[in-house]
């Protein structure tokens, strides 16, 4: 009788304790019926729900998604994190729908709206792109999500903060912010202030950070941090 009890007892907390314990995948959300777009959908969740921990500050459990070889992992613990044409075997999947015991992905917070459990619809898109093959495509990502051009992003920007005193007859150092070939062409002290392709080259980062102290007022010069994003991915997708 007492050997009955302690095994009753025993059994359920050694399941639950398994790592390995199979997840329930009867309880997931189905998968959209539709084609998923990586640039338009996938990557944009990933980035606004995961990166926080998982980009390129932070790797909680070792594990990071901006790149797809992190992405892809295969994890010690919950096998691998994504399998192409398998979202039911995938671990990304079992742990944003709450089916891997405290592994709920985003973690709950006790802060309102920091950490948004994903919704149906969007395990649904994830787990469809996963089933179509998980395409994910070489090289950088953050670049090509949204096109960033000189007419839409940055003359408006430019012309705003550097418009006064860099935009006509008079404008300091013969620098123009007007178009994109007066910007591409520079000024008198610096003939080549953009590399296309190549925003680490390019001293205009240095500048519209602040930090160039040749210039009379490097602070004057200063964007903010998300502006000066704006104009690193314009310059790293070719400065059209
Ligand atoms: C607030 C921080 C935070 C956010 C946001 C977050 N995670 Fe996590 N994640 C963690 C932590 C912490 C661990 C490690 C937990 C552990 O091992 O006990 C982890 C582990 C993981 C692992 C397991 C990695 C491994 O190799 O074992 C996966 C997969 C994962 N997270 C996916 C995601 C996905 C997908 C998202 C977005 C939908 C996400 N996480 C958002 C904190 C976070
Ligand atoms: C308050 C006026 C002012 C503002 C605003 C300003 N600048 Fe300048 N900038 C100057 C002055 C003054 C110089 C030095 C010109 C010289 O050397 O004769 C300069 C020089 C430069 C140069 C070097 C040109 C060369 O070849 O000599 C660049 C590039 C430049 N600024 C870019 C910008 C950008 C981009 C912005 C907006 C984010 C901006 N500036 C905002 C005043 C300004």
């Amino acid at each position: 009788m007492k050997r009955l009890v302690v095994l009753a007892l025993a059994f359920p907390l050694v399941a639950a304790a398994e790592k390995g314990a199979k997840p329930d995948v009867a309880k997931l959300p189905l998968p959209v019926a539709r084609p998923v777009d990586f640039a338009k959908e996938v990557y944009p969740l990933f980035k606004e729900a995961c990166f926080k921990c998982h980009g390129p500050e932070k790797q909680k459990g070792k594990y990071r998604m901006d790149t797809r070889e992190g992405a892809f992992k295969i994890t010690d613990d919950y096998g691998p994190s994504i399998k192409a044409g398998r979202s039911e075997e995938s671990a990304v999947i079992h742990m944003v729908a709450g089916l891997v015991d405290e592994m709920l992905m985003p973690p709950p917070s006790d802060k309102p709206g920091q950490s948004e459990k994903l919704t149906a619809e969007q395990i649904g898109m994830l787990r469809a792109w996963i089933d179509q093959g998980a395409r994910w495509p070489e090289g950088p990502i953050a670049e090509f999500v949204k096109p960033v051009t000189f007419a839409g992003d940055i003359q408006p920007l430019f012309a705003q903060a550097c418009g006064n005193c860099h935009a006509g007859p008079g404008a300091k150092g013969s620098f123009s912010v007007e178009t994109a070939a007066a910007v591409l062409k520079g000024g008198a002290n610096y003939p080549k202030l953009v590399t296309p392709g190549d925003a680490s080259k390019s001293s205009l980062i240095t500048i519209v950070s602040g930090k160039d102290e040749d210039l009379p007022a490097p602070e004057k010069h200063k964007l903010a941090p998300k502006q000066i994003e704006l104009v690193g991915k314009w310059i790293a997708q070719g400065a059209k």
